[in-house]
């Protein structure tokens, strides 16, 4: 009997919580006002949805309940806190005035309005190098598994992903192009937001032993999805409202922001949104290792989000 996408999610953040509220326990020893600068913003409270995708590249769904020992399986559990760092990270300088200029996250104040700007800066250092420390704690995994699995995170958040993303979005908020606005937008949110997303898929994928035969068509499907989480999210930016979104809305158009409601109007960014979802799901449709709930039920499950 396949498990219903709700139950995949709600088990896979579980795994994911209790890992992290034991391991980071121990990890951000001892406590200065960089660590609680870290563990505000990290538990601030967000959907985990990267470590999810980690968890569910890696693990089958109708396994997820089985799972109950961390340890057993510890590295993939390292990789999807050393993703959600990352992730927090860029939150942290994504907020800073020098950048979207938020004072609203997960619902509580941005990192620098809670303590202040040098601190938020020095919190997003600290997640962003913490990540690659954490790759290298993996228990049971070969060299190799290790060496691309630090290559498949730097790909994702560095220089020509999620950084060379945040810059080409600020860049165009501050000088817009004359033209080509539509491939420069794909372009943006495939880095500053797909990028980090296929880095979670493909490093769940690294760990298991078939991986190989995976990687192809895993990086293709989590290509899609970072767009069309992006894409929903510039959506969301319009008509979401600040209790659901955890951020304040209504920010992009106020920026001069290029976004899917900008450049091509609602009626059209949600009809591209709906082409995205059918797109991912024909990825895997005929993969039999990735055919199960979670690979098909997600794409709709982001494009109806609400948060
Ligand atoms: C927000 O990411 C930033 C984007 C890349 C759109 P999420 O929507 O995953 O935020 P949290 O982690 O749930 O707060
Ligand atoms: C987020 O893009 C991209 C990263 C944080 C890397 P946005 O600027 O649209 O994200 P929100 O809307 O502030 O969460
Ligand atoms: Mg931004
Ligand atoms: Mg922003
Ligand atoms: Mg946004």
């Amino acid at each position: 009997m396949p498990t219903p996408l709700s139950d995949i999610l709600t088990n896979s953040k579980q795994l994911f919580d209790s890992f992290f509220e034991s391991y980071t326990k121990e990890l951000f020893q001892p406590q200065t006002r960089i660590t609680d600068a870290c563990l505000y913003s990290l538990k601030a409270g967000g959907k985990r949805i990267r470590p999810i995708f980690v968890l569910n590249s890696f693990f089958h769904p109708n396994d997820l309940p089985k799972i109950l020992n961390t340890k057993e399986h510890h590295s993939v559990y390292l990789a999807s806190l050393a993703v959600e760092c990352i992730h927090t990270y860029s939150l942290i300088h994504d907020d800073l005035p020098a950048m979207d200029d938020d004072d609203t996250r997960r619902g509580m104040p941005t990192c620098h309005v809670q303590f202040d700007e040098a601190t938020a800066i020095l919190a997003g250092d600290t997640l962003n190098s913490l990540s690659f420390y954490l790759l290298s704690l993996y228990e049971n995994t070969d060299s190799a598994a290790i060496r691309d699995s630090i290559q498949i995170l730097h790909r994702g958040a560095g220089m020509n992903g999620m950084i060379l993303g945040q810059m080409e979005d600020i860049e165009e908020e501050k000088n817009p192009s004359a033209k080509g606005k539509e491939s420069k937008l794909t372009s943006i949110h495939e880095k500053k937001t797909g990028a980090l997303i296929e880095a979670s898929f493909l490093l769940g994928n690294r760990l298991r032993p078939d991986w190989i035969e995976r990687e192809t068509v895993i990086s293709s499907y989590a290509k899609e999805i970072g767009l069309l989480f992006q894409i929903t999210d510039d959506i969301l930016d319009v008509e979401g409202n600040l209790a659901e979104l955890g951020k304040t809305p209504g920010k992009d158009a106020k920026a001069g922001k290029l976004t899917y409601p900008s450049l091509y109007g609602m009626e059209t960014a949600k009809k591209l949104r709906d082409e995205s979802v059918t797109k991912a799901i024909s990825l895997v449709s005929n993969v039999t290792s990735l055919n199960n709930e979670f690979f098909l039920g997600l794409p709709k499950y982001i494009a109806e989000r609400k948060n």
